[in-house]
Formats: C-alpha cells, structure tokens, sequence
C-alpha cells in the first residue's frame, strides 16, 4: 500500500498521494485518495469510504488541519468516494463539487447541508478556490458513470483521473512503497484491462476523453484506483484507450 508520496512540490503548492487503502480496511477495492495543498488551504480529490476515513484523516493531519480544507471533489457518485463525505462534512466547512447530475442523489447517504455543493457542468469548467488554486474540471462522462469529472491542476501537470485508468495491481507486483508508477504499458495491461472492457460505456466515451486529455499539457494521470501513468506508459495508455471496444461496444446483437 502508498501513503505519503508527493507527486509535486513547489513553493506554496504541493500534490500528494495521501493514502491509499488498504483493502481490509474496507473489505473493497483499494482506492487512492489525494491531497491538494496550496497557500495553506487543501483540496481533497475523492476521499473515500466510511472505513478508510480515519486512515485518510490521519495522514492528512501530518499537513494541514480539517479546517483548512476549503474543497473537496468527488469525481461520480460511487461509495468508494462519497461513502465517508458525512464525516469530512462534519469536520471541515468545504465545500464539495460534483457533477450536477448526482448532487440529488447525494442526499440517499444521510448527507445533509446540501447547500455546500457545488454543481459542475456538463462541459466542465475552471473554478478557482479562495486559496488561489484555480482547478480545471474536465468531463469524462460514461467512463463509467454518466456523470464522471477529473480534475486537472495546471501548476503540477497532474490530471486526477477517477476510475479511468484504474488498475488492480498484485501487492507484490509493486512492493516498493515509493513506487506508485506503472513501468512498462503491456505488463501493466492484465491489471486494468478487464475493468476497462467491463466498466467504461463505449470507446466513443473512451476517445471523447482521450481527445479532452491530449489537449491539456499532463505530465502525470492519477487514477482513483491502482498505479499512476507517466511519460511513454501514459502516452501507450492513452493510445490504447483510443482504441478499446468496451462497455456497450461488446454487447452481441440478436
Ligand atoms: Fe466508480
Ligand atoms: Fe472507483
């Protein structure tokens, strides 16, 4: 399991990969949750199920108290991501963005004070935070939810991607726990492949992001789930997600 790695630091603006669960925490899939840190304040990217709130909480004090937390962002409506909000709700006056789709939804987890949401739009948007921080909300709708935002950080050049790009990787596949980089494309292909086909709607999703993504200047993609992508794996990442008949796309017609 990662915890503690910072994927940028510059003076006053910092990106870290807090935690990443452990799956007896939760009796679920791993998943990663990060941290934006910026002139003091954080933002929280997908913070995670009920189990693993304390965990992430306990990291997070290492770097800033729960007040500072002005933001936190969750990239569709799963329980991996949502199931803990009532909690981060209770300890930090953030407010929360979403998909406008899902903010409705939110409520069915004993969620209150849905005045804190934010809606994002349909075709994304930049926000910038009281702390200074401008994030970039970048669509990536069907893959897999209907409403699914990444969120991109133009100073670090990471996009944190949601559940694209999610892979499920062997703990002694990548023992290192500074390691959290996928090193080579086809053998890292067997741990995301069958989610991909399974879980992402169809490859018009699948190249309608990919097209988004080639626009932006991204050094690093940071998924919720498994490792992240750089350099030569990110771009054979990139193209072979362009290419993937997936979801829908595998149905048989009668
Ligand atoms: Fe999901
Ligand atoms: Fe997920």
């Amino acid at each position: 399991m990662h915890n503690n790695i910072t994927l940028f630091n510059a003076e006053s603006h910092r990106f870290i990969l807090l935690n990443e669960s452990d799956p007896s925490d939760e009796d679920g899939i791993p998943s990663n949750q990060y941290l934006i840190l910026h002139n003091g304040k954080g933002t929280l990217l997908d913070p995670g199920g009920f189990g693993v709130m304390p965990q992430v909480l306990n990291v997070m004090l290492q770097y800033i108290q729960p007040q500072d937390i002005e933001a936190i962002v969750l990239s569709h409506q799963d329980p991996d991501i949502v199931g803990g909000l009532s909690s981060w709700m209770k300890l930090t006056s953030a407010k929360i963005y979403v998909s406008r789709i899902w903010r409705r939804f939110l409520p069915h987890y004993g969620i209150t004070h849905m005045q804190r949401f934010v809606d994002i739009p349909d075709d994304g948007c930049n926000i910038t935070l009281n702390s200074g921080l401008t994030l970039t909300f970048v669509p990536a709708h069907f893959l897999h939810s209907p409403g699914q935002i990444n969120v991109y950080d133009p100073l670090s050049k990471i996009l944190f991607s949601g559940d694209v790009g999610a892979s499920l990787v062997p703990l002694d596949e990548n023992a290192d726990n500074s390691d959290v980089f996928a090193h080579n494309f086809s053998t890292h292909l067997q741990f995301t492949e069958g989610f991909h086909k399974r879980y992402m709607a169809s490859n018009r999703a699948l190249r309608h992001w990919v097209q988004q993504v080639r626009k932006l200047d991204v050094d690093i993609i940071a998924p919720q789930h498994g490792l992240l992508y750089r350099g030569q794996v990110k771009d054979e990442f990139l193209d072979w997600l362009y290419d993937l008949p997936c979801g829908s796309d595998l149905l048989e017609l009668d």
